[in-house]
């Protein structure tokens, strides 16, 4: 579709658009502004390809759907404590790959990650794409009786399973040879979110769990939750609920953190990957 000031190409049935007309190396006018955020709002995910951005150029374009969200337990560029390098070295072969599982950003959090903002600095040669998938397009796909019961429940996230102090980041195996990880037991801790929630923008209802931080379901055991956790996300990952990108150097990617799901493919043992990622602070999940 194309507006006045931009166009869009969407690239599969359930979510995810590329964008063109558009340079974000320079401050958007507020028409542009405004049909960027509409851009997420409409395909929660949005891709732009051969985008020349200076760190600066990275968080103005992040800091257009608020402020910046410090990542807890990843450390951060030492230049820019805003951005976290996402790096997978030759020598990681295939042991190691950041964001390798099915997730949405630190919902171990209370207030969690309203977006993120992923730019490619070097991909591999082939390899290395990343799958989002559609948590409001899975949530209106379930039955009415479905829907019914897990609109009034809350689950508990933790980011114990990652960054706990039993975590799978302890393990020095699996740390990477250039990502600095730091566990501890502040990851331990609970948070309590509802399992199906409202876009604060749209109004739309999505799941909100996700195979990472979500624990277990808020008055159920865990052996009780698991296998009704185990089946919302393999039906959320259906493939038509996904889109999937291939990443070039200079694209960058804006999810929306709140109504998806997303998965960094581990297919390029031996080639490099270097990603900068900024994240949009978000608000309590309604
Ligand atoms: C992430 O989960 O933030 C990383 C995604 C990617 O590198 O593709």
């Amino acid at each position: 579709m194309s507006t006045e000031t931009i166009t869009t190409h969407p690239i599969a049935g359930a979510l995810g658009a590329e964008v063109s007309g558009i340079d974000l190396a320079t401050p958007l006018s507020n028409s542009k502004t405004e049909a960027v955020r509409q851009a997420l709002w409409d395909h929660k995910v949005i891709f732009f390809r051969d985008q020349d951005l200076s760190p600066e150029d990275h968080l103005r374009v992040a800091s257009i759907f608020g402020d910046i969200y410090r990542v807890p337990f990843v450390k951060a560029r030492n230049d820019f404590p805003d951005i976290i390098d996402i790096v997978k070295e030759p020598e990681d072969g295939d042991k190691y790959n950041f964001g390798g599982v099915w997730h949405s950003d630190a919902t171990f959090d209370e207030c969690p990650p309203m977006g993120s903002v992923l730019y490619c600095l070097e991909s591999p040669p082939h390899g290395g794409d990343t799958l989002f998938v559609n948590m409001e397009a899975a949530y209106a796909c379930l039955s009415d009786v479905l829907k019914a019961m897990l609109d009034g429940m809350v689950a508990l996230h933790s980011a114990e399973r990652n960054y706990g102090s039993d975590g799978y980041f302890t393990d020095d195996d699996q740390q990477s040879v250039s990502m600095n990880i730091e566990p501890s037991a502040e990851g331990n801790k609970l948070t309590e979110h509802p399992v199906v929630r409202t876009h604060p923008e749209t109004g739309r209802k999505g799941l909100f769990i996700n195979p990472i931080y979500t624990m277990r379901f808020k008055g159920m055991t865990s052996k009780e939750s698991q296998p009704i956790l185990d089946f919302l996300y393999d039906h959320a990952k259906r493939p038509e609920f996904q889109c999937r990108f291939d990443w070039t150097a200079h694209a960058l990617a804006i999810w929306d953190n709140r109504c998806t799901m997303h998965f960094a493919i581990n297919d390029y043992a031996g080639y490099r990957r270097h990603m900068n990622r900024v994240t949009i602070a978000g608000d309590r999940p309604r």
